[in-house]
């Protein structure tokens, strides 16, 4: 059974004329560290509003381990950290994930055993008793995160969870998550951290203008091409041509060659060509794109379609 699944999920505001999300079908398999990417104003925090019962969708359905959303007892599996979020300042890490815990129908019991692991959780035991005013950025998203913790939720939603907070700070949160995944649980983020999210994520989907445009694991997505750059020694003229013949893309960088394979087995016909030909090679060095270049030609409309 599918943590998220999402089929034409639809909203309009304004009596149409603003289309956040149009036709939106989308499966997240559960266990799984999902990352939804998209520019400013592509809906992606419309879709959390309608999976978080927030707003409601104009058309479309969607459900949450296999339970339509509009069942709002589906919600109690789910955790939230929203982006931006603030904790009263007086308040200590106990009291705040007290309160919240409170919000979530648990009991003192419950919560004397329940907030002390979650602290562990993420790094702040010992820090139950100090008040939020004296915490980092880091600190204060790792609060949020066990904050999001708090009914042991099955799913989270995270809207930004690594924003402002420094390497180091990115780094713990992104170790929490993957132990968190480890332990079964399903991790949806929203983020604009390209690099983060190509580190952490299992699987991406890219959105644009409330469509889905792309979705995949970081490797098939940003693998859709392989580049090579190409060391030879003379002239590049019969490179050119076994490219031309090909059909690759080619461009020169330097006095090295910037080739387009599709696969491995087109990349070693290139090198027996060369060689038949006694073109001298000094140097093959594989170019990984990355998501966040493959991002921005998603976007701008550059990136091939997968086959
Ligand atoms: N309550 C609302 N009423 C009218 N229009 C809305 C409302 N909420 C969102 N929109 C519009 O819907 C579109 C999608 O907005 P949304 O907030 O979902 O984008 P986003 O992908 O989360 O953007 P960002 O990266 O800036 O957070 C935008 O054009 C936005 O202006
Ligand atoms: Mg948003």
């Amino acid at each position: 059974m599918k943590a998220i699944e999402t089929k034409g999920l639809t909203k309009h505001y304004q009596r149409g004329s603003i289309i956040a999300l149009q036709d939106f079908t989308l499966s997240v398999a559960p266990g799984r560290i999902f990352s939804l990417l998209g520019p400013n104003g592509a809906g992606k925090t419309t879709l959390i509003k309608l999976l978080l019962g927030i707003a409601f969708p104009t058309r479309g359905t969607a459900t949450l381990f296999g339970e339509d959303i509009s069942n709002h007892h589906v919600h109690s599996r789910v955790g939230y950290l929203a982006e931006n979020h603030r904790f009263p300042e007086f308040l200590t890490a106990n009291q705040v994930l007290y309160y919240y815990g409170k919000m979530n129908g648990m009991d003192k019991a419950a919560l004397n055993e329940r907030i002390p692991q979650l602290l562990e959780l993420v790094n702040l035991s010992g820090w139950g008793d100090t008040k939020i005013r004296k915490f980092s950025k880091g600190m204060l998203q790792r609060t949020g995160l066990a904050q999001a913790m708090i009914s042991e939720p099955d799913l989270l939603f995270l809207d930004e969870p690594t924003d402002g907070i420094d390497p180091v700070g990115r780094r713990q949160i992104r170790e929490i998550l993957e132990g968190l995944r480890d332990r079964g649980k399903t991790i949806f983020l929203n983020s604009h951290l390209l690099s983060e999210v190509e580190r952490v994520s299992d699987e991406v989907a890219i959105m644009k203008k409330g469509r889905l445009v792309r979705t995949g694991s970081v490797e098939e997505l940003i693998s859709v091409k392989q580049q090579y750059l190409l060391q030879i020694e003379g002239s590049a003229e019969i490179l050119k041509a076994i490219c031309l013949e090909q059909g690759m893309s080619i461009s020169e960088q330097e006095s090295q060659y910037l080739v387009s394979v599709s696969d491995d087995a087109q990349l070693n016909y290139v090198i027996d060509r060369l060689r038949q030909q006694e073109v001298l090679i000094t140097g093959i060095i594989p170019r990984k794109i990355s998501l966040e270049d493959f991002f921005i030609d998603v976007i701008e409309e550059k990136a091939e379609v997968p086959a």
